[in-house]
């Protein structure tokens, strides 16, 4: 994918495209004043004709004055206040008709607009993490000539740096590109077919992810989890032909304790032998996310360099009904000790999850630990597709994963996780089931996962099912939660800057 330049000293030339905003309510805007006196009057002329439209969202073309100034490129932002969700839309609507245009150097004064609840640096984030966002391509070999054919022009693109220093309006802008290229990583790496990703792909991703970042990794095989005595985990993979990986990535930014992140990767879900219906199972390849977003947020966070210590666990398997798979009855013996009765082969997340979290807490001791996975549907129904679910044992971890979620605008809501819950996984056969029935899908698979944390570690869990990828003529992996986590850990580095 082509990485923008980002800069804040931008000297406009004739080859450029500036992007001004133009309100229904106040044409005194600095910006248009400026383009409407070189073009002697013809903005406001166009205007006050309406052949510019100053509606939220429309953007207009307008030709350069002479060969000093450059073509601009209005959007109208309508007359109300602007909340931060206006505001990126009106970054999304300028960057995807500033591509339109083909002009390779852009400048896009948006961040000077009044925006609610928004700071300066965050609206630099935002404003470079969606130009940014803009140049993705789904792009896999097989697909090289059409994703090439398409590819974008625009290349460099001016901010203005606001009421930051120079310094602070780079480290922004580098938040929000590195968020947008571990997005892409994401996004793409959800994207692959399953037939073109199982979990040793996802494994090879993680070894070169580690080599170009300079990441530690570890890949454990099915014989090095037979010896950890990881039985629900395997139990998932024995009836596919895919072989299992568990992956780990280290980067370390600091000393002490990591924070640790563990993704769900389920390469395909099937259902195994409680197969799910045919109908959109083609989505189930999405069904690795999390496990997609523990590299894209790898990434991020080695681009920054951010101070912090990180470990990312990737439990990867491929779920499929066999003769050898697992089935509906069978009680397994978890790394913990613990055992499960597999009431339903669908609820396989959980199954290697639980084995990846006590590993994780045993070979890593992390200060507090992290999961996302494409996890119930039931998530989907109770919170749709804007919103990730999201439960633990800490509330501090979860309001800070929460606020997070708000300054990225990629927002989680809590669930609780309350004994009375917990009860549902009762089994007659085993420690506990691998289902609590149909009341509360998402809180019963959050109290399965509680129960596999030890001491009380600081433990968060973001059900994603529901905003992982998008379904539709717009199929595909959003990259979510990728901004908030990049947030997440951003505010952690500031936190113990601030501590020492
Ligand atoms: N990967 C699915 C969850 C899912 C379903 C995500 C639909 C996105 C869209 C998960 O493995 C699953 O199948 N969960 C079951 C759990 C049930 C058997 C308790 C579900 O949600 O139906
Ligand atoms: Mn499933
Ligand atoms: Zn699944």
């Amino acid at each position: 994918m082509n990485t923008l330049t980002i800069s804040f000293d931008h000297k406009t030339s004739a080859t450029d495209l500036r992007i001004i905003a133009v309100s229904s309510s106040d044409v005194q805007q600095h910006e248009l004043i400026e383009q409407d006196t070189a073009r002697k009057g013809q903005l406001s002329q166009l205007l006050k004709e309406g052949l510019i439209s100053a509606k939220k969202g429309n953007t207009s073309l307008v030709a350069r004055a002479n060969s000093r100034s450059p073509n601009v490129l209005l959007v109208g932002i309508g007359d109300k206040p602007l909340t931060l969700r206006h505001y990126r839309e009106l970054l999304e609507a300028a960057a995807n008709a500033a591509q339109a245009t083909k002009h390779t150097q852009v400048e896009c004064t948006l961040p000077t607009l009044d925006v609610t609840d928004v700071d300066s640096t965050q609206k630099l984030v935002h404003a470079a993490l969606i130009f940014q966002n803009s140049l993705y391509r789904y792009d896999d070999a097989s697909r090289g000539k059409a994703a090439k054919e398409d590819a974008p022009l625009l290349n460099t693109l001016a901010l203005p740096k606001l009421d930051l220093s120079k310094e602070e309006a780079q480290q922004a802008a580098n938040q929000g590109q590195a968020t947008a290229l571990g997005m892409a990583l994401t996004r793409t790496l959800g994207n692959l077919p399953p037939n073109l990703l199982d979990p040793e792909g996802l494994a090879a991703h993680a070894k070169t992810l580690a080599k170009t970042h300079d990441l530690n990794c570890t890949i454990l095989k099915r014989a090095d989890m037979e010896n950890l005595g990881m039985g629900s985990l395997l139990a998932v993979a024995q009836g596919s032909a895919a072989a299992p990986r568990l992956i780990a990535l280290e980067y370390k930014g600091a000393k002490g304790k990591p924070i640790a992140l563990v993704g769900k990767g389920v390469t395909f879900d099937s259902g195994g032998i409680s197969l799910k219906p045919g109908a959109g199972m083609d989505e189930m390849k999405f069904d690795m996310c999390g496990a997609a977003t523990v590299l894209g947020v790898m990434q991020a966070v080695a681009e920054l360099k951010l101070p912090i210590h990180l470990v990312g666990v990737i439990p990867a398997v491929e779920n499929m009904p066999a003769g050898n798979a697992a089935r509906p009855g069978d009680v397994v013996t978890s790394m913990s000790g613990q055992t499960i009765e597999i009431l339903n082969t669908d609820a396989e997340g959980r199954l290697i999850l639980c084995d990846a979290l006590t590993w994780t807490q045993r070979e890593f001791k992390p200060a507090q630990i992290i999961d996302m996975a494409t996890l119930t549907g039931a998530c989907i129904i109770a919170l749709g597709n804007n919103t990730s679910g999201l439960m633990g044992n800490n509330d501090n971890l979860q309001l800070a994963l929460q606020k997070a979620g708000i300054m990225s605008y990629d927002r989680a809501w809590s669930l609780p996780l309350y004994d009375e819950y917990d009860e549902q996984l009762k089994s007659n056969f085993a420690d506990m089931g691998n289902i609590g029935g149909r009341e509360a899908g998402t809180i019963t698979a959050g109290c399965f996962l509680k129960r596999f944390i030890e001491n009380d570690t600081p433990w968060a869990h973001l059900d994603i099912a529901g905003t992982a990828w998008v379904s539709g003529t717009k199929k595909g992996a959003s990259g979510r939660p990728v901004p908030l986590l990049v947030q997440y850990l951003v505010n952690q580095a500031q936190k113990e800057k601030a501590e020492d």
